[in-house]
């Protein structure tokens, strides 16, 4: 990840963070939302999205959130492997996992620079690489 999309995306889980502590479940959630479209095409950062938004689901006693972040979670390993991360995606069960989102604004420039090639051609590597191991 990117030192400045780092600083972001950590700046969105510091606000949730607090919104958890203040026990403000709608900041918090609204802040992992937004946490999820910068950390998505990292694997440790979405899977910390996920887990947080399964975390406020259960707190709001919201079952149909709670089944959703669960399939959400298991689909991040194969998602980061073969880059199903549709850009904009807010993450929660309200929306498709699937589904393309407009980015906001100020999320544009971390996106900016994103190369589709060089993404697949990582991908390809790390599928070989294990696909190797597995032989
Ligand atoms: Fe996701």
């Amino acid at each position: 990840m990117k030192p400045e999309l780092a600083t972001a995306f950590n700046k969105e889980m510091t606000d949730a963070r607090m919104a958890w502590t203040a026990r403000d479940l709608s900041t918090c959630f609204r802040s992992l939302e937004r946490a999820h479209i910068l950390g998505q095409r990292n694997l440790w950062p979405h899977i910390l999205t996920h887990g947080w938004m399964l975390r406020v689901g259960w707190a709001r006693c919201d079952y149909r959130e709670v089944v959703g972040q669960i399939l959400r979670l298991i689909a991040t390993l194969p998602g980061a492997l073969f880059g199903w991360v549709p850009e904009g995606n807010t993450g929660g069960a309200n929306v498709s996992a699937l589904k393309p989102m407009p980015v906001p604004d100020e999320f544009k420039p971390y996106f900016a620079k994103n190369s589709m090639l060089k993404g697949m051609l990582l991908r390809v590597l790390i599928i070989s690489v294990i696909m190797v191991l597995m032989i």
